[in-house]
Formats: structure tokens, C-alpha cells, sequence
């Protein structure tokens, strides 16, 4: 047993194995576990825990719990979990695809919120109590207090509400972490709500370490796993042209005044474009950027090293497996160039409008008027979830969307009369991009906007269907604010499930 990380001579004792700490959570009980997109999520007891829940389900006496994490987690976590049919609800973000089979059978509740809110929510109390939380950790020091690992997530938040304690303390994360993250003690609830101390992504205004009572630790497992994402696909044409039209973009903004030379601090989504779009900022002649974004994915740490990105300020690594191996022996590296706080800061609209970021986000489909889906196939079907791409798109300084414009090798338009689903209303969607070209929705109205994004985004081969609807609606239309016929707009999504492709 190698004990070097827990610094806390008390703790020591409640050293355990995976299994033994796993046997402690009581069947049914809400259970909040740390991770966000990849990083930072409990690696072994997650793994016991499904084994265990196998096991009951084998005897005949089948269990399942209530699971809270900071976002998506890994294979071994939501993965594990779901395949035991051990997760009778889930929140607040899932890409998992064994999960996501479940919640689109009907077999898993799911709510799927901003970010942002679901520290406030945890406290405001109507999601109910959290009785255990399993929070991996870099290690715990001699005062108790805990270094945080490759992301914050809801840590804080599930170390302060749950009832009880358990720590995996993992030695493949890199001691260096030490200092890089930033944990802030400030926030309430209304009417005690007080502004938050931060005005620049570079700003320190919270303490490194979290905070954990030694009381309620009740297990700690250690382990020495890597964390697990997808690794990125290499950027096709179809990613390269949207890069190369969101950065004319940033350009023409630059040029204008509307933009500062080094830009204002960029927030990047999920997904192969967006990671496409940092690498393209490479080439780019923007310098001195800064980032405040969710997650630092491997197009950021390019451009850290490229001396262009000065810092990033986010709440988890989003790295692909190679990068994160690479991070992780070379962190002492980027100590001051990157820092970690807790999602409710990460994603806080206060402070994302306060910045001014340049939200870039991807989407299943957008709508001729600029509405965007982010979330769900042909309206029904959960992708991912909302995410943070809410908390950025309404409180940018510039909301951006971008997507291929077909999906499912052009059998799906992108670009449709009426997405199936909303998660961004067209007041919070600024500029649409697709590798055919860019619409700048600012300051146009409904029927001016739609004649750009059929224009400028749809692709050729939809462009004239999109075109013929959108004459029939200015003909026909009930009203001609935002011309649509009610009966039509959403049998592009009928003609796709009924024949397999929207061109029928
Ligand atoms: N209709 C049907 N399916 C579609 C589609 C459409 N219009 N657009 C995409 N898809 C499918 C793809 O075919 C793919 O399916 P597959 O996994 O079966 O191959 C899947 O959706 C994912 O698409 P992909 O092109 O790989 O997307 P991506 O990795 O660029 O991610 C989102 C796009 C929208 C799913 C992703 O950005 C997301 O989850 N966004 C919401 C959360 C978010 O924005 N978070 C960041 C905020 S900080």
C-alpha cells in the first residue's frame, strides 16, 4: 500500500479495496460522483459497484441508484453502470452510449440541465438529498483538504451536500495539478447572493484545494488509472472549411473594431469541429488569446503550445488519450496557463457575459430562423444533452453554432424549416456556420435571417427544397413575421424516420 499521497495521518485508516468501499452505498440512494467529459471520474468502485449490482440482479434481489456527476464520465463509470442496469436516473449531461440506449429505450430517467445550475439546484433541495459522494482526488492533504484532479466538475458541491465520503485517491494523476486549481467559497443562494470577485480568466479568486470534513470520509480506495476519452478525429475538409469560415469571421470582426486584436476569451464546445476550429486558430493571426470554457480539449493545449493561447480557464481536460498521457507527465508545464474551478463558475452567466466570451458550439440542426437543436435526433432521441452551450450561447459577447450541413452521409439536411426539438431560441444564436459558408443573424430580423442561412449554410443539395418552402410560406403563412406552414415544417423529420432519408 503506498500511502505518499494521503498526507492526513487520520484518513489513513479508511483505506480500503473497491469492493469493500462500494458494499457501503445503500441500494437506492443518490449518489454524486465526480467527472466531467472524460476526466477526473472515479475509476475503480464505480467498477465494483457495477459487479455488485450484477451480482444482486443474478440473486434476484436487483438494485439501482440515483447518479449525479459533473458531465459525461468514462466507460468504467456511466458505462459500467448502465450495463448492469444499475441507473434508475441520471443527471446532468451523458455521452455514454450504453446510457444513452437505456434513456432512448425508456429504461433510465434523465434530466439533462445547464451546467451552470446544477450546483444551485443541488442546494436549493428539490432534487432531493445526496447521501454518498465518490470523488476521485490527486491526494489528500495533511489538513484533510483535498487536491482536486483533472477536473472540478460538481465536487464542491456533492463534497459539501452528501452525508458521507468516499475518496479514490489516484496516483496516474500528475502531483503537479497541485495549484492549478482554483475553488471558490463564494457562492449562495438568493437573497444572500453576492457578486463574483472575477473579472479577468487569469484571476485567482478561490483557494486550490477542496474542502472535505475527515468525519464523513467513511472510505478511501486508491488507484493508478488513466482517465479515458474518445481520441479526436483528424479534421476532414468538411471541419477545415468551417474553421476557415468561423476565423474570416474573427477577422472581418477585428477589422470592424468589434473585436480586440487578441479577440475576447474564447469558449470552445465538445465535438471534432470545435476541436478542428482550435487547431485552425493556430494558423490564425489573432495573439495573447485567453479561454474561458468548460473543458480543455486537445486543439487548446495546441494552441497553449503554439505560445498563441495565454491561458485557459475551464473545469475538466477533455484530452484524447494520447494528450492526456503527454499533459499529465508534462503538467509543471502549464502551471499558470491553465486553471480548474468548479463548473457553477466555469459556466456562471454573471460571469461569461461579465468576460464577453466568443461562445462556439456545435448542433444537431438548426432551423431556417436560427432556432438550434443541440440535443435531440428527429426531436425524440437524447444525442448528449445541453451541456454548458446554453450558459455560454445567451450570455455571449458573440453566440456561435457551426456544424457539417448534412448529417448521416447527406441524407439529413442540417439546416430544416423547423428544428425538431429547441434548446437554443434564435435570440441566443448569432452566427450559424457550416463548411458552405457563414450567416451573421445580428441585427436581422426573422425573414432576413432565414434568407441567409438558406443562402449561406444549407447544403446545395437542400438548398432548393429549403428555398421552395420558405416561397410557399411567404405565400401562405398564417403570419409573415416568421413565415412557416405548421402542417409542413416538420415532415423532413417524418420523411427521415419513415424512408431513411430526408430527400425522400
Ligand atoms: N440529424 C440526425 N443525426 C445527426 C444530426 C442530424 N441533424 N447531426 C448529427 N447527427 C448525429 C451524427 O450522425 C452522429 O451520430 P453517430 O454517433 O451515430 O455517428 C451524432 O449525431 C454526433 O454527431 P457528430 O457529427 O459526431 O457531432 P459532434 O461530435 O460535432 O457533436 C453535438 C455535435 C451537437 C452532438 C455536440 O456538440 C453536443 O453534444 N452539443 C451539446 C453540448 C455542448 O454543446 N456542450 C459544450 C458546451 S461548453
Amino acid at each position: 500500500m503506498d500511502l505518499a499521497r494521503i498526507g492526513h495521518a487520520g484518513l489513513r485508516s479508511k483505506v480500503m479495496s473497491a469492493e469493500a468501499a462500494a458494499a457501503l452505498i445503500e441500494p437506492g440512494s443518490t449518489v454524486g460522483m465526480s467527472g466531467f467529459t472524460g476526466a477526473g471520474y472515479p475509476k475503480a468502485v464505480p467498477l465494483a459497484l457495477a459487479a455488485r449490482i450484477e451480482r444482486a440482479h443474478a440473486a434476484g434481489t436487483p438494485f439501482r441508484l440515483r447518479l449525479w456527476t459533473g458531465a459525461s464520465t468514462g466507460p468504467e463509470l456511466d458505462g459500467a453502470l448502465a450495463k448492469a442496469d444499475g441507473i434508475e436516473f441520471r443527471l446532468p449531461y451523458n455521452s455514454d452510449p450504453i446510457a444513452r440506449d437505456k434513456i432512448n429505450r425508456g429504461e433510465m430517467e434523465y434530466i439533462d440541465l445547464h451546467l451552470s445550475q446544477v450546483a444551485p439546484m443541488a442546494w436549493q433541495g428539490f432534487l432531493g438529498p445526496l447521501d454518498t459522494a465518490v470523488i476521485e482526488v490527486t491526494g489528500i492533504k495533511p489538513d484533510g483538504t483535498l487536491i482536486p484532479s483533472s477536473s472540478v466538475g460538481n465536487n464542491k458541491t456533492w463534497l459539501d451536500r452528501a452525508d458521507r465520503v468516499i475518496l479514490e485517491v489516484n496516483r496516474w494523476q500528475s502531483p503537479a495539478l497541485e495549484g492549478m486549481h482554483d475553488i471558490y467559497y463564494g457562492t449562495a443562494l438568493p437573497p444572500n447572493r453576492v457578486p463574483i470577485p472575477l473579472i479577468r480568466p487569469d484571476q485567482l479568486i478561490g483557494q486550490p484545494c477542496l474542502r472535505c470534513d475527515p468525519a464523513k470520509v467513511v472510505a478511501i480506495v486508491e488507484t493508478d488509472s488513466p482517465d479515458r476519452n474518445l481520441p479526436f478525429t483528424a479534421p476532414d475538409a468538411t471541419a477545415h472549411a468551417i474553421a476557415g469560415h468561423l476565423i474570416e469571421f474573427l477577422r472581418h470582426e477585428v477589422a470592424k473594431g468589434r473585436l480586440p486584436a487578441s479577440l475576447l476569451p474564447l469558449q470552445s464546445g465538445v465535438g471534432n469541429i470545435a476541436n478542428a476550429v482550435l487547431t485552425g486558430l493556430i494558423d490564425a493571426p489573432f495573439e495573447n488569446l485567453t479561454a474561458y470554457t468548460e473543458v480543455i480539449q486537445d486543439g487548446m493545449l495546441d494552441l497553449i503550445k503554439s505560445g498563441k493561447l495565454r491561458m485557459a480557464s475551464a473545469t475538466a481536460f477533455s484530452l484524447s488519450p494520447d494528450a492526456a498521457e503527454e499533459v499529465n507527465a508534462d503538467m509543471a508545464r502549464y502551471r499558470g496557463r491553465m486553471i480548474l474551478r468548479p463548473e457553477e463558475i466555469s459556466n456562471h452567466p454573471e460571469l461569461i457575459r461579465r468576460l464577453g466570451c466568443i461562445a462556439m458550439n456545435g448542433l444537431i440542426e438548426a432551423d431556417i430562423y436560427g432556432n438550434v437543436n443541440s440535443t435531440h435526433i428527429m426531436g425524440s432521441r437524447i444525442q448528449n444533452g445541453i451541456g454548458g452551450s446554453g450558459d455560454f450561447a445567451r450570455n455571449a459577447y458573440v453566440s456561435i453554432f457551426m456544424s457539417p450541413s448534412t448529417a448521416k452521409g447527406g441524407k439529413i439536411s442540417a439546416i430544416v424549416p423547423q428544428v425538431s426539438h429547441v434548446d437554443h431560441i434564435t435570440q441566443d444564436v448569432q452566427v450559424l456556420v457550416t463548411e458552405q459558408g457563414i450567416a451573421d443573424l445580428r441585427g436581422r430580423s426573422p425573414k432576413q435571417r432565414a434568407e441567409a442561412i438558406i443562402a449561406n449554410c444549407a447544403h446545395p443539395m437542400f438548398r432548393p427544397m429549403l428555398a421552395d418552402y420558405y416561397k410557399r410560406a411567404r405565400a401562405g403563412a398564417y403570419g409573415q413575421h416568421t413565415p412557416s406552414l405548421p402542417g409542413e415544417a416538420l415532415s423532413w423529420h417524418r420523411r427521415f424516420i419513415e424512408t431513411g432519408s430526408m430527400l425522400g
